[in-house]
C-alpha cells in the first residue's frame, strides 16, 4: 500500500491511484464517522463487509444495464473503479421517512411516503451536507439540466430494482444515497454511479421486525453494530460461514 499514491483519504474510505491511467484504488475503512464527523467509530470488519456488498450490488446494477464505475474488486478491502469527474451531490432516494426527512418535516420514523421522494445534497465539507434543489445546482453549474434528467432516471431504476432484490432477502429498502459522476469515452459522456452502496449510505430494515440492519445502529448507540453489516451480508449470500475473514474470490465485470 506504502509504494502507491494516495489520492484521497475521506471518511470511511481512501483513494489511491490505479495501475492503468483513469482508474483508482478505493480502499474500504473500518473507520465510521456520523452527522458529518461529530460522532466517530471503528465498525470492526466494516471495510471487508461494505466493499463485498458493494461490489455484489454495482454488480447486479451492472446486469440490467445501469453504468457503475466498479471495474472488479481487487482484494478484502479494495476494488478498482473507473476515475471519474465527481458532481459533488448525494442524492438520496426515500421510500419511508427516517433520519434529516423526519427530522426536518416532523414526519413519524417509519411513515411510508406517498410516493418515492429524491433529495439533492450539496457535498461540502465544513457545512454538513445542505439540502439543495434543482435550481442551485444548474445556476452554480455543479450539473446542467440533463445531467439531472439522467441522474433521476437512474436513481428510480436503481430504487425499484433494490426495492425488489432487498425485499427477496426479507429486507425494506427505507432510503439510500447515491453519487455521480461524469466518465468521458472519445466523444461521448456518460453520467455513472460512484462510490458505495452498503450499509454505510442505505438504510435497510427488516421486513418483519423493522430492526435496523445498516449504520443508524452506530448513530443511534443500539449496539451490535458491526452484526447488522453482517446480517446484510448474509442474506445476500455473500457472508461465509467463515466470517468476513474467508471472502469468495474476486470476479470481473466487462
Ligand atoms: P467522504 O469524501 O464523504 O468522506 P469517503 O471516505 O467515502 O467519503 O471517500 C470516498 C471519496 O471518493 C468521496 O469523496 C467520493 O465522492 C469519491 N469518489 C467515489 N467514487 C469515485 C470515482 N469513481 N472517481 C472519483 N472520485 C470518487
Ligand atoms: P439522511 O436521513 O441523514 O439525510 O440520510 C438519508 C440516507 O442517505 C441514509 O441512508 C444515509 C444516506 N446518506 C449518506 O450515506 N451520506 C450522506 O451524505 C447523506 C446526506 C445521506
Ligand atoms: N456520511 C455522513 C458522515 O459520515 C453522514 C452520515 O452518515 O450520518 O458523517
Amino acid at each position: 500500500m506504502s509504494r502507491r499514491r494516495q489520492i484521497y483519504e475521506g471518511k470511511a474510505k481512501v483513494l489511491f491511484a490505479g495501475p492503468e491511467p483513469g482508474t483508482l484504488v478505493q480502499h474500504f475503512k473500518d473507520e465510521t464517522t456520523a452527522f458529518n464527523n461529530r460522532k466517530r467509530g471503528t465498525i470492526t470488519g466494516k471495510g471487508v463487509l461494505n466493499n463485498r456488498i458493494s461490489e455484489y450490488l454495482m454488480l447486479k446494477l451492472s446486469d440490467i444495464g445501469i453504468p457503475t464505475h466498479l471495474v472488479r474488486r481487487l482484494n478484502m478491502r479494495e476494488q478498482l473503479v473507473r476515475e471519474l469527474e465527481m458532481i459533488p451531490l448525494a442524492v438520496v432516494v426515500r421510500n419511508v421517512a427516517a433520519g434529516s426527512l423526519s427530522a426536518r418535516l416532523g414526519i413519524p420514523e417509519g411513515t411510508q411516503l406517498p410516493r418515492s421522494i429524491i433529495e439533492y445534497h450539496f457535498k461540502k465539507e465544513g457545512l454538513d451536507d445542505p439540502l439543495v434543489c434543482e435550481e442551485h445546482i444548474t445556476a452554480f453549474g455543479w450539473a446542467s439540466t440533463r445531467d439531472l434528467d439522467e441522474i433521476v432516471q437512474i436513481s428510480l431504476r436503481v430504487n425499484d430494482f433494490l426495492t425488489g432484490l432487498f425485499l427477496g432477502l426479507n429486507i425494506r429498502l427505507i432510503d439510500f444515497k447515491l453519487e455521480f459522476g461524469r466518465l468521458y469515452t472519445d466523444d461521448e459522456m456518460r453520467i455513472v454511479i460512484a462510490d458505495e452502496i452498503s450499509p454505510d449510505s442505505c438504510r435497510l430494515w427488516d421486513a418483519q421486525t423493522n430492526e435496523k440492519l445498516d449504520k443508524d445502529r452506530f448513530r443511534e448507540d443500539l449496539g451490535r453494530v458491526e452484526e447488522g453489516y453482517q446480517e446484510v451480508a448474509r442474506r445476500l449470500g455473500i457472508l461465509p460461514e467463515g466470517g468476513p475473514g474467508d471472502l469468495p474470490a474476486p470476479t470481473t465485470m466487462q
